[in-house]
């Protein structure tokens, strides 16, 4: 996988790269590159925003400003970009970022995601320019760099090899192999602590309990987190 990280912000991922995973992946053969929309804009003092048409607090990414920045890198015009390659935009209003999503992207060859500041982006830019806009949480961030690593953290530790142990990506919360449930409860040594006992049925070496047990843990803790809000 070649994702391509477009932000204000280049030295916030260098932090990113070095986290264990990723590294994993980017020595597997995958590149986590970015691009700063500032070494593209012909604007005065390299602007990159604007006040927003109409009135309204903050800054707005111009549409322009992207376009330079991706026309740059791509050597196409972006409104074609997306039959190549998926470009997403990370905004408070997205598609929420799930399991399932980061699987479907974990399958793709070519990612580019756009962060954006302050107010967010020129309209245009989703329209003409993404395929996709995803959202990690129904809250708003200072801007897209954080949620870019969130999305691209679960993204690349699905990628083969990557965890180092094959397994752990597999059978873990949210995944299809857990029906879509949360993760069932970890215990490790020592078997007790201060009267805190492991579950028998994990010291029995029975797997077929085990497996059952763990499935039954993971549907109770989904149910516990569907219960509505007192
Ligand atoms: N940019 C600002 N807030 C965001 C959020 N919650 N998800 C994705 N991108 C964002």
């Amino acid at each position: 996988m070649r994702a391509d990280i477009y932000t204000l912000f280049p030295s916030w991922f260098d932090w990113f790269r070095e986290q264990r995973h990723v590294r994993n992946a980017l020595a597997l053969g995958h590149a986590v590159e970015t691009v700063d929309y500032r070494d593209t804009t012909t604007l005065s003092g390299r602007s990159v925003d604007d006040t927003p048409f109409g009135g309204g607090a903050g800054m707005v990414l111009r549409v322009d400003v992207v376009e330079w920045a991706l026309r740059a890198r791509y050597g196409v015009d972006p409104v074609d970009l997306g039959s190549q390659r998926r470009v997403i935009a990370l905004t408070p209003s997205g598609r929420l970022l799930d399991d399932a999503l980061a699987t479907e992207l974990a399958a793709e060859d070519d990612l580019t995601l756009l962060c954006g500041r302050y107010e967010g982006f020129d309209e245009r830019i989703l329209e003409h320019f993404c395929t996709d806009q995803v959202s990690i949480g129904r809250y708003v961030l200072a801007g897209g760099e954080l949620a870019a690593m969130v999305l691209l953290d679960t993204v690349l530790r699905k990628l083969p090899g990557a965890l180092g142990d094959e397994e752990s990506a597999v059978e873990e919360s949210y995944s299809a192999a857990l029906q879509g449930l949360p993760e069932y409860p970890h215990y490790t040594r020592p078997a007790d602590h201060r009267g805190w006992s492991v579950p028998e049925v994990l010291l029995s070496g029975h797997h077929e309990r085990i497996r059952e047990w763990r499935l039954e843990q993971a549907r109770l803790r989904g149910e516990a987190q569907n219960e509505p809000l007192p």
